[in-house]
């Protein structure tokens, strides 16, 4: 499937539209959503530049229940969405020469990273960047889209759901029939070590936006992190849901900086789940965890992460779902081209068949697809 940029534009003008016409102890337990959600990972970043306020309004278009911003803040401390804080890759800056001066190499959580830092950009100067293709040879048709959109605030990805969330109330309303749709928020907080070390508090930051924009509604919010302390800051500040990331290698950041030797796969084990659960509802898990792969690349059972998790009453989402064959198990390509779409369905029923609770994806319509037809299996 590609987007056509006048449908693109069209379906903008109408939200925009529609939204202006409208007034304005132990943490864990059973699951707050009864159906497995589908998480529009990074917005629809499958078909459009990733998160940019187009990219989660095409997910919610596309059915996802809950969108992703990955969260980063400016020099002047304002949380904006990028995957990271290094934005060579998603924005234009790179074109820039006014910036130029502003490439450079950082270490962040270990590791050096060379470009241009959001850190270093004040919220009004990130505000002239504009977002591009991350995978451009990967996926060619969201490249038209480059140059079109801007880096938003959280505070703009709230303020659009927040709207988005009131159009669907008037709507129900209106025609006086199901219970409106409401579309969650599922915020992580990237690098917050490193954020604190720069002075900037990212929970505190991340708790008064929510509040601010009237995001109190548990079945509404999930936020996640790969690191643990700042899990265990939020769960003091804030009683919405909150979600361990574990990886499929490695520790968490936070980890290596106090010494603690546990690894990812420590979080997984029985004990690792029943300490996550003290702080956390879930865990959201990279999908190698739940089902490995074998030496050619196709997964067959399930690893018992799910059964243990849920045996520590915690869920389990998963990430990330994508259709290309090259991020598909082996026995779920179809064809030999890297980047043609292989069954992206068919790999989600078999992680909802062992019992994932929800997943990211960046195709929100494949996703959808498959949860229901999940749901509709007898
Ligand atoms: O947050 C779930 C998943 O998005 C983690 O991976 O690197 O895409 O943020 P990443
Ligand atoms: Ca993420």
């Amino acid at each position: 499937m590609r987007l056509s940029k006048s449908l693109v534009f069209s379906l903008l003008g109408v939200l925009c539209l529609a939204i202006m016409m409208q007034p304005p102890a132990v943490r864990a337990e059973a699951p707050i959503v009864a159906k497995p959600i589908v998480i529009g990972h990074r917005g629809a970043s499958g078909y459009i530049p990733e998160h940019t306020i187009a990219a989660y309004a095409i997910a919610i278009e596309q059915g996802a229940d809950f969108i992703e911003p990955d969260l980063v803040m400016t020099k002047d401390g304002v949380l904006v969405a990028r995957h990271e804080n290094e934005i060579g890759g998603t924005t234009d800056v790179a074109s820039r020469p006014e910036f130029a001066s502003r490439f450079t190499t950082k270490t962040i959580d270990g590791f050096a990273f060379t470009g241009w830092f959001t850190e270093d950009f004040t919220l009004a100067e990130l505000k002239t960047l504009r977002a591009r293709e991350r995978l451009p040879s990967v996926r060619t048709g969201s490249t038209a889209f480059d140059g079109h959109f801007s880096v938003p605030t959280f505070e703009e990805v709230l303020v659009f759901v927040r709207a988005t969330n009131d159009r669907f109330k008037a709507d129900a309303r209106r025609s006086r029939g199901a219970p409106a749709r409401q579309i969650g928020v599922y915020p992580e907080t990237k690098h917050p070590t490193y954020h604190r070390q720069l002075g900037f508090a990212m929970e505190e930051a991340l708790v008064a936006v929510l509040r601010r924009q009237g995001f109190s509604d548990r079945r509404l919010v999930f936020i996640q992190s790969f690191e643990v302390g700042n899990l265990k800051q939020l769960s003091r500040l804030t009683p919405l849901p909150l979600v361990q990331l574990i990886n499929a290698g490695g520790q968490p950041y936070d980890f290596t900086v106090s010494g603690d030797p546990r690894t990812y796969a420590d979080l997984v084990t029985p004990a690792g789940l029943a300490e996550i659960a003290t702080y956390a509802h879930g865990i959201g898990v990279n999908k190698s965890v739940l089902f490995p792969r074998d030496g050619a690349g196709n997964i067959g059972e399930p690893s018992d992460v799910i059964a243990n998790a849920h045996a520590a009453r915690l869920i389990v989402h998963g990430w990330t779902f994508r259709a290309e064959n090259q991020f598909l198990p082996a026995n779920f390509r179809n064809g030999t081209d890297a980047n043609a779409f292989g069954d992206l369905a068919g790999e989600i029923g078999t992680f909802l068949d062992a019992g994932m609770d929800g997943f990211f994806t960046d195709h929100p319509n494949i996703g959808v697809a498959a949860r229901d037809t999940f749901l509709a299996a007898p």
